[in-house]
């Protein structure tokens, strides 16, 4: 594969349209009342976010030069001419209340606007005899890598969505799997962290600027933690421990009173089984355990007597050393709290990280349903503690 983050020419163009085509085939064989089910949080409609995503790419791509309004916004020097208004496709602008209200283009009509929008999109791939270095050719295709990012995101919400309303699977995802997991000893030491000067193509603002840390000796897991493994974490009722659940993990705890993850429970022979979008599934060796939030994942580390990786640690491993498995499985829940590097500054797009700081913990890695091109070592995801919808798990580091 063409390294993602430098994607151009004929290149991007495949990429951009194999985004839309899978965005598409995540929705399209959903009903009308699938489309739109009765309002919940964590949940978009189906014809908004749609909208949404091809609005975003037409708004950086096709529309600049950019700047902010008076409100804080994001403005474009020109008016849309394919998905419009901003009022209503900026996310940072609209609501998600107010995205279950408006009434929304319907699919034929979303089809059209969106087949031009993307053929007007990729017209605009700039041509590659113009750049003299890498520096002005990444800065040129800036918001082409920004909106193909952006729509994988998008593609992978489709997926939670999907699993949160237990509509069936999508097409070609199966049930991810993890090796049998082996503790890997890593030798500390001084690592650049983040996007470095050295590395070309696209970078999050939030990978940005790299930096040098040191890092101690410690033993990580090579793999994320297995359901089987977490299920004996169940089965010793961690649940009910409240030493397991310090402060803002035992509130989550009290409010859900959930004695389990919550898409877990017993069939009649009482083994445990997962809920896997629309059907339920036992529990096989080398699942990877998902839909745990952060608060369970310390829970199952306080009770294992171990801790979570932080985000160093874990990027420190995954680029150091052979034997450190990750991606297409789930994301992985670390210690740190989603923050600025030190010398941090908020791209055009500055609604992407900023707002989220703080308040998000970092995750690493990448999900089965996290398009190839997402996966890199770099990358921070970020969720906020209680989320067990997304496909989240864990790896563990000994004390
Ligand atoms: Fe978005």
């Amino acid at each position: 594969m063409n390294n993602p983050r430098q994607l151009s020419g004929q290149n991007l163009a495949a990429a951009l349209r194999a985004s839309r085509a899978r965005t598409w085939a995540l929705v399209d064989d959903l009903s009308d009342a699938q489309w739109l089910p009765s309002q919940q949080r964590g949940v978009n409609p189906i014809a908004w976010e749609l909208a949404h995503l091809a609005w975003f790419a037409e708004f950086w791509i096709l529309r600049g030069p950019h700047g902010r309004d008076a409100r804080g916004f994001a403005h474009a020097a020109l008016p849309p001419q394919f998905i419009g208004p901003d009022t209503i496709f900026d996310s940072a602008q609209f609501a998600h209340g107010q995205r279950w209200v408006e009434k929304m283009p319907s699919r034929a009509q979303l089809r059209d606007m969106m087949a031009n929008q993307l053929e007007a999109c990729i017209a605009s791939i700039p041509n590659e005899e113009n750049f003299h270095n890498s520096k002005e050719r990444d800065e040129a295709h800036y918001f082409h890598r920004l909106a193909l990012f952006h729509e994988d995101m998008h593609g992978e919400a489709f997926c939670w969505l999907r699993a949160a309303l237990a509509y069936p699977a999508p097409a070609h995802l199966t049930i991810p799997t993890v090796a049998v997991n082996k503790p890997i000893s890593v030798l500390g030491g001084t690592f650049g962290f983040g996007f470095k000067s050295k590395d070309e193509g696209f970078a999050f603002d939030n990978e940005l600027p790299s930096f040098s840390a040191t890092v101690s000796d410690f033993e990580i897991d090579s793999a994320p933690v297995s359901a089987r493994q977490f299920a004996q974490f169940v089965d010793a009722g961690g649940y009910g421990n409240a030493n397991f659940w310090p402060s803002q993990a035992g509130e989550w705890r009290a409010q859900y009173g959930l004695n389990h993850p919550q898409r877990w429970r017993r069939n009649s022979s009482g083994e445990w089984e997962m809920r896997w979008f629309d059907r339920w599934v036992a529990l096989a060796d080398a699942m990877p355990v998902i839909h745990v939030n952060a608060f369970e994942a310390q829970a199952y580390c306080l009770w294992a007597k171990r801790r979570l990786p932080s985000a160093r640690e874990w990027e420190f491993a995954a680029s150091s050393c052979a034997e450190f498995q990750w991606g297409r499985s789930v994301w992985e829940w670390t210690t740190d709290a989603f923050d600025g590097y030190p010398g941090f500054e908020p791209g055009p797009y500055r609604e992407y990280s900023q707002p989220w700081f703080g308040n998000h913990r970092e995750l690493r890695g990448g999900a089965f349903a996290t398009d190839a091109r997402m996966h890199d070592v770099r990358y921070r995801n970020f969720f906020e503690p209680h989320r067990n919808d997304v496909f989240t798990g864990f790896r563990t580091v000994a004390l």
